[in-house]
């Protein structure tokens, strides 16, 4: 992984560039990363925020031969491989706040955002778009109590290259051993060791209603698992639920 590395001072999007970059063909493992993005994208439609020099913003494109409904796992491995590296690095101990956002203390350190070209049988490619907050001291209004970033953790100034390549090496590491089983089975263990409200009370948010119960730990398909008062075990399928600690 990234031995083919696009580097840009400042850019729209290193999703979006990466994007067009898999169009014209480019190769499994590419790195997009950039120094500030005026239009970096976050999930749900939402703005992500990449002042210059202060956090790191970068996409990988992949192009798994496995089938195109298992795709939206690669987002949790890319979690993992993100939480191993920044402990590893910063020597803290992080969270994954289910599917893929990493946390410290319940507050957002980084964030993923996962695209897919792909038509029914075969993926074409897959752009895992990832912005860590290693510099920032400020955060925006809207976000200031629930972000951090490695700078106010640890105190320490972290530099980013060498963040990325840990990133990097976790990832490829991973990679291999998810695309060979195409399911999540031999990072389960691991993931639920890493996963924030694990055995806690979560509220659910869903598009039909909020539901509260027990976080249990994931499917090997990625799926969250939360038991009801009653007792019924639900899986919750990443996309438009957001899962919340009370
Ligand atoms: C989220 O909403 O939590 C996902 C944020 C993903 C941000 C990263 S920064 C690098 C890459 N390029 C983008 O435009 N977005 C992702």
């Amino acid at each position: 992984l990234g031995k083919n590395l696009m580097v840009y001072d400042v850019t729209d999007s290193t999703n979006t560039r990466l994007k067009l970059a898999g169009e014209q063909g480019a190769p499994n493992g590419s790195v997009a990363v950039a120094n500030a993005q005026e239009a970096g994208k976050g999930r749900l439609g939402r703005h992500w925020e990449t002042p210059k020099g202060s956090a790191l913003a970068f996409s990988l494109l992949l192009r798994p031969q496995i089938q195109p409904e298992n795709a939206s796992m690669l987002t949790l491995v890319a979690a993992l491989a993100v939480s191993r590296a920044i402990d590893g690095y910063a020597g803290i101990k992080t969270q994954i706040k289910w599917p893929n956002d990493i946390v410290y203390q319940g507050k957002k350190l980084c964030g993923i955002l996962t695209e897919m070209s792909a038509d029914m049988d075969q993926i074409h490619y897959v752009i895992v778009g990832i912005g860590i907050n290693v510099q920032m001291t400020d955060f925006p209004k809207e976000i200031q109590n629930t972000a951090t970033s490695l700078k106010l953790v640890t105190g320490k100034t972290l530099l980013r290259n060498e963040l990325l390549a840990k990133v990097l090496e976790e990832f490829e590491v991973l990679y291999e051993q998810f695309v060979s089983a195409e399911s999540l089975k031999n990072l389960k263990a691991e993931y639920e060791s890493r996963l924030a409200n694990k055995d806690n009370r979560v509220n659910v948010l869903a598009p039909s209603g909020a539901w509260q119960g027990i976080c249990l730990g994931i499917k090997e398909d990625g799926a969250l698992l939360v038991q009801r008062e009653d007792g019924k075990v639900e899986e919750v399928i990443a996309g438009e639920v957001s899962v919340r600690g009370i």
